[in-house]
């Protein structure tokens, strides 16, 4: 029994000093000492030995048994050290190299252009105002002269909560509110998001956001507002802006117009940006109706007006030459971080 024992342990002691890897470690202590190991067979086969040398063999399995144990770990722990010191090397770390750099949030184009607009009206002397966007009926249509039964309401569809509140379409319901507070003058600019019942597009979307403006005072003239939104127009697209007002319809101011810029791609000449025309549409204006000032309890005899309505939107995507709207509500950092 004692030679059987000296051979396997010489013969793990050896295998042990053979191994090259890990893994062929593991092996030999599967193949000496594991449940059919060589080693534990030996146990197993006790019954064989003479009761009284029991006790000495024992002994003697767990004598080689802790030997082939210590070996093992020795060897395993020198692998594992030399593994350590091969990673180390291999992985030098360059100190020099610049940190990664944390993610930072981005200002989203609409956002940007917002500002950018703020900072434009705010500097002629504006309020910031805003109003909600879940709002009456009266307020989205009726007040700004949009009779229940008017045209102008189905081209504006949108989402009614319940028969006298709806989601607003334009924010030219805070006019409302602003005129019914009574505190004149009123310069004032009301930006916000607004809600029609459009199907999704380039050009389209079922929430997006304006900028209303208007201002309320007494001897205000249709050259205010040009004159002002011709400002606006050179601090957004360049000095050399020309503006062009063409006479238009909106229920809420009389007389109305759309306002148009001169293409600041090719400067009005017509180009693939302003599709050949050399003018690119970008707002609705027009002197209050008194109509609106005198539901809202403003004497349209001493008080007049001028409003004007843009999408905001619109703007961020002509300053920054973007063509589907769509992009502008995906957050894909890789689009926002662009500008
Ligand atoms: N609310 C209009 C729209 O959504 C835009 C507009 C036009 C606003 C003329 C105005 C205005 O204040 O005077 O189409």
């Amino acid at each position: 029994m004692k030679e059987k024992l000296e051979a396997i342990k010489e013969k793990a002691l050896e295998q042990i000093k053979n191994s090259q890897q890990l893994e062929s470690l593991n092996e030999v202590r599967i193949s000496i000492l594991g449940k059919k190991g060589e080693l534990t067979s030996v146990l197993k086969s006790m019954k064989e030995v003479a009761p009284e040398d029991r006790p000495k063999v024992g002994q003697m399995v767990n004598e080689v048994r802790a030997e082939i144990e210590k070996l093992l770990e020795e060897k395993k722990v020198a692998f594992e050290k030399k593994l350590r010191e091969e990673k180390m090397k291999a992985e030098t770390i360059d100190v020099t190299l610049p940190a990664k750099k944390p993610m930072v949030g981005h200002r989203h184009p609409n956002t940007i252009a917002l500002e950018e607009i703020e900072r434009i009206f705010i500097g002629m002397g504006y309020e910031v105002v805003e109003g909600p966007e879940v709002e009456y009926d009266y307020y989205n249509f009726e007040a700004l002269n949009i009779p229940a039964n008017h045209p102008a309401k189905d081209e504006q569809d949108t989402f009614y909560i319940n028969k006298d509140i709806v989601l607003r379409t334009q924010t030219s319901s805070t006019q409302v509110h602003e005129l019914e507070k009574g505190r004149l003058p009123i310069r004032m600019i009301a930006p916000g998001r607004v809600y029609r019942s459009d199907e999704v597009d380039a050009t389209h979307s079922p929430t997006f956001h304006q900028v209303e403006g208007l201002v309320v005072d007494k001897n205000i003239t249709f050259a205010d507002l040009k004159g002002t939104l011709q400002e606006f127009a050179k601090e957004v697209f360049g000095e050399d802006t020309k503006v062009k007002f063409r006479p238009h319809h909106f229920p809420f101011t009389e007389p109305s117009a759309e306002m148009d810029v001169s293409c600041f791609k090719c400067g009005g000449k017509g180009c693939r940006f302003c599709k050949g025309e050399g003018w690119i549409e970008i707002l609705g204006c027009g002197m209050v109706h008194p109509h609106v000032l005198e539901m809202s309890g403003i004497d349209p005899n001493e008080y007049v007006g001028f409003a004007f309505g843009v999408g905001l939107e619109r703007i961020a995507l002509l300053k920054y030459e973007i063509d589907d709207m769509r992009l502008l509500y995906e957050n894909d950092t890789r689009f926002l971080k662009q500008f």
